[in-house]
């Protein structure tokens, strides 16, 4: 990949960051995901989801389905895109009572791709939003997809916003800056809150893009995203050193010049952004942590369950069996912590 970008920026010029990650997420040849042969999300890859940490992340999700298909109707489709191993769809079907009448899988990585069809072989595995056809009633479930869509970055100067962009210093990556293109300027001044000169605000112009492509694909439905994220006022303390970062064998890797397509490049994501381009498409938009979320649909009334059924293992003398509630349990109480994965934030835009 360092080879192609080079050769990019020696045709064509410096290149913004988000042309940048695009290559290196997303180059069928060597990008991160497009190229993997191995699953990225999983306990031997970059980073753990909540799917791959609890089957109860998808298992409670499935009752947020069925009450969003009581109030949408049939015929309903449901869609995941950037389904990973498959790990969030498989429990969320089995615990539906009725199927849906039709379920897509949206995945870019060939081997994500491959293990879905073969975990999930009710549904039919694409590449894009762009391959599904439009339906009455939908439901689209994204869990840490958007944090990965190409962004621009800006930076907030006295003159003015300006962006990085990835230049090469005697043969060697670098970034430079240069004036923001007037698109990047007006998002940075609508979504990046009150930030000093010298802030660094990812701009993810792609990401709500993403949302409206989501949101054109039913006449009623929802599209949930999920992720790390918070409010453009949430997210103005971070923006001394802008929330780009690297994950390498699920921990924070190098400088994302260094190693493209080699490592996961990720941001928060900014929900004010993505709520107004939901909003902007004719959605009504909730924005909820993860722990209330899923407490809402049920997650902390299965985990009393799992522990009474502990108990009752623990009374019976039954240790393997209680041994393997107990992981059960410490797994889904890993989905609420107040400062992991329960302070992700859920969007849920409804129409
Ligand atoms: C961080 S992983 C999350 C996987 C899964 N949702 C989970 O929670 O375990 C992101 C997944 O989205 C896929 N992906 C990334 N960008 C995508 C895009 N633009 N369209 C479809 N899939 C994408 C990647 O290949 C990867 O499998």
């Amino acid at each position: 990949m360092l080879d192609r970008i080079r050769a990019e920026i020696a045709a064509h010029g410096p290149m913004p960051f988000d042309r940048f990650m695009e290559l290196a997420l997303y180059d069928p040849e060597g990008g991160y995901f497009a190229a993997a042969s191995t699953l990225r999300s999983s306990t031997g890859g970059d980073f753990l989801t909540s799917p791959e940490v609890s089957p109860l992340f998808g298992s409670t999700l499935a009752r947020f389905v069925e009450a969003e298909g009581d109030r949408v109707g049939l015929p309903l489709t449901l869609i995941e895109a950037g389904s990973g191993s498959g790990s969030l769809l498989r429990p969320l079907l089995d615990a539906l009572t009725e199927p849906p009448d039709a379920v897509y899988a949206v995945e870019v990585s060939p081997a994500a791709s491959s293990r879905i069809a073969a975990m999930v072989p009710e549904c039919i595995v694409v590449e894009s939003l762009a391959e599904i056809p439009r339906a009455g009633s939908a439901i689209v479930i994204a869990n840490e997809l958007v944090d990965n869509l190409p962004a621009a970055v800006a930076v907030r100067r006295d003159e003015g916003w300006r962006e990085k962009i990835v230049v090469l210093a005697g043969g060697v990556l670098a970034l430079d800056e240069r004036p923001a293109r007037s698109e990047v300027a007006s998002w940075s001044e609508a979504f990046s809150g009150r930030v000093p000169e010298g802030a660094i605000v990812e701009v993810q112009l792609e990401a709500g893009a993403w949302l409206t492509d989501a949101l054109a694909l039913f006449d009623s439905g929802a599209v949930v995203v999920i992720d790390y994220g918070d409010t453009a006022a949430g997210l103005e303390h971070r923006r001394a050193q802008g929330t780009l970062r690297t994950y390498r064998s699920h921990h924070l890797g190098p400088d994302p010049l260094l190693t493209p397509g080699e490592t996961d490049i990720t941001m928060d994501v900014n929900f004010t952004a993505l709520a107004a381009a939901a909003e902007a498409a004719g959605a009504v938009v909730t924005l909820d942590r993860q722990d209330e979320f899923l407490a809402r649909w049920g997650l902390r009334d299965a985990l009393s369950d799992l522990r009474a059924s502990e108990l009752e293992a623990a009374r019976a003398g039954s240790t393997m069996e209680r041994l393997r509630l107990r992981s059960r349990v410490t797994d889904a109480q890993t989905l609420l912590h107040p400062r992991g994965l329960g302070d992700f934030r859920v969007l849920a835009a409804r129409r």
